[in-house]
Parts: structure tokens; C-alpha cells; sequence
């Protein structure tokens, strides 16, 4: 099979064929309907609705705060500005946990927004609630290794499965989500070999974020990767300069109101 890139429309199926072949699954997050038709046009194959919204453009410290109404109303931009991408939405925090029936309502509610999946975290203290949904007919993927929404618990963004019985456990986890009916998992935080033994015991695709080179896929947010904002962590490569970008038409223009120079004859109405 041709990689991914030649696939007109992303659809479920595509990506357990990309892993059978080898071939890497893209992923970014997107929050809105621009940012989602930009990387769209440029062939990322996944898009997530990611609750990483909240630290990356909500201004909240992490993804506590992200309410289900943030990501349906997230959903719905994406999903308009997505054609051959597959939208992912996370379910955030306080959404799904508490039972296997209210995850399936909280994750019909993002396919009615325009998702074509949802994400959730956690290992086998999920596993029913990812077979109820997916049971019925929606695609759960799943995360793993550092869970952001476990972060006080985690006691802050650490790397995970750095022991052996961690490691273990985690490699539990990840056999008892595919069991259950996840069509893919994320990767966070992790030994790039534990993100690989991982990666070889599933049959479902995995995608990495700072869990190195061997996994299926990879997804980074893109505030982090095209550079918006002065920091972000240390896995991630820049791949743009977005906020220079931003920062520099945003000083042009307020020169040229206050110089005068702006809006000229060309960018008015004559009589
Ligand atoms: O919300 C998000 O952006 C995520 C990624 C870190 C995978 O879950």
C-alpha cells in the first residue's frame, strides 16, 4: 500500500494498514477552523481536538479547567476546517471517568460536534469504558505514560515507566486498551525502548510524544512545534517561529496606524 499521503480521506482502517506497512501517522492538535484547514493542506493525517487548549491557548496552568462545552465548541471549528484529516477530540477531565456510560455520552456529544473519534486517558481502570463506547461504533484512542489529567497525582510532568515494574505495568495497560477496542494509542512521555516494546506488542498503531523514534506515529501540540509561545518542552523540535511571525505583523501595523502610513488610498474607499 502507498503511504498515508496518498489517501484522500483518513478514515479508521487506513491507519492499522499504515503500521502493518510501515508507514508513520502524523498528528497535530488544532483548536480552531484556520489552524485545522492549514495543517489539513499540508497532510497531517490526524488532527486532535486536544484539551492541551487549556495551557496552550485558554491561559489555564493545565488541562484541569477544560470543560466539555470547550471542546465541543473546539470540535465544531475543527471539524469545519478538516477534509481528508480525521478528527480526534479528547475527552476532558471529569467527562468520562466516573462510569463506562457516562464516557459513551460524553464522547457521542464530541461525534455530534464532528469528531470521528475520541481520546481518553488511562490503562485498565478504563477498559470498560473504552469497550462500552466503541461497542457502540465509536473508535476510542487511547493515552498512556504521562496522563496529563493525572498530573497532581503524577506529581508533575514526569517521564514514566522508567522502572521495570512501571514499565510493566504500563505494557499491561496498553494490551488491556487494545483488548478493549482502541484503535490506537498515544505514547507520553517515556524511554524511547519502552515506546518501542510497546509499539511491538500491539497490533494497533501507537503515537509517540517525547516517547522517541520507534513508535507508530507522532503528535506534537502545535502552539509548541510552530513555535507560538517563548517556551515548550524539551522533546519538542520548533519547526516555525510563529509568534515572531505574529509578533512582527503586529508591530508593523501599529507603526503604521501611528505613523499615519496606514490604511493609505489602496486600502480605502474613494467618494
Ligand atoms: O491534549 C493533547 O494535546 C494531548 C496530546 C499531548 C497527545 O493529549
Amino acid at each position: 500500500m502507498p503511504g498515508l499521503e496518498e489517501v484522500k480521506k483518513i478514515r479508521i482502517p487506513h491507519l492499522a494498514e499504515a503500521k502493518r506497512d510501515g508507514h508513520k501517522i502524523t498528528m497535530l492538535t488544532a483548536y480552531d477552523q484556520p489552524t485545522a484547514a492549514i495543517f489539513d493542506a499540508a497532510g497531517i493525517d490526524l488532527l486532535l481536538v486536544g484539551d492541551s487548549m487549556g495551557n496552550a491557548v485558554l491561559g489555564h496552568a493545565d488541562t484541569l479547567p477544560v470543560s466539555l462545552d470547550d471542546c465541543l465548541r473546539a470540535t465544531r471549528a475543527v471539524a469545519a476546517g478538516a477534509r481528508r484529516a480525521l478528527v480526534v477530540a479528547d475527552l476532558p477531565f471529569g467527562s468520562y471517568e466516573a462510569s463506562p456510560e457516562r464516557c459513551f455520552d460524553s464522547a457521542a456529544a464530541l461525534m455530534k460536534a464532528g469528531a470521528q473519534a475520541v481520546k481518553l486517558e488511562g490503562g485498565r481502570r478504563v477498559a470498560a469504558h473504552i469497550a462500552l463506547t466503541s461497542g457502540a461504533g465509536i473508535p476510542v484512542m487511547a493515552h498512556l505514560g504521562f496522563t496529563p489529567q493525572s498530573v497532581n497525582a503524577l506529581g508533575g510532568n514526569r517521564v514514566q515507566g522508567r522502572d521495570r515494574a512501571s514499565a510493566e505495568r504500563l505494557i499491561e495497560d496498553a494490551l488491556a486498551v487494545e483488548a478493549a477496542g482502541a484503535f490506537a494509542v498515544v505514547l507520553e512521555l517515556m524511554p524511547t525502548r519502552l515506546a518501542g516494546r510497546v509499539t511491538a506488542a500491539l497490533g494497533i498503531p501507537t503515537i509517540g510524544i517525547g516517547a522517541g523514534g520507534a513508535t507508530d506515529g507522532q503528535v506534537l501540540v502545535w502552539t509548541d512545534m510552530a513555535g507560538l509561545a517563548d517556551w515548550a518542552p524539551s522533546f519538542v523540535k520548533r519547526f516555525g517561529q510563529v509568534g515572531a511571525a505574529l509578533r512582527d505583523a503586529a508591530s508593523a501595523y501599529a507603526d503604521a496606524v501611528r505613523q499615519g502610513s496606514y490604511p493609505d488610498e489602496a486600502h480605502s474607499f474613494p467618494d
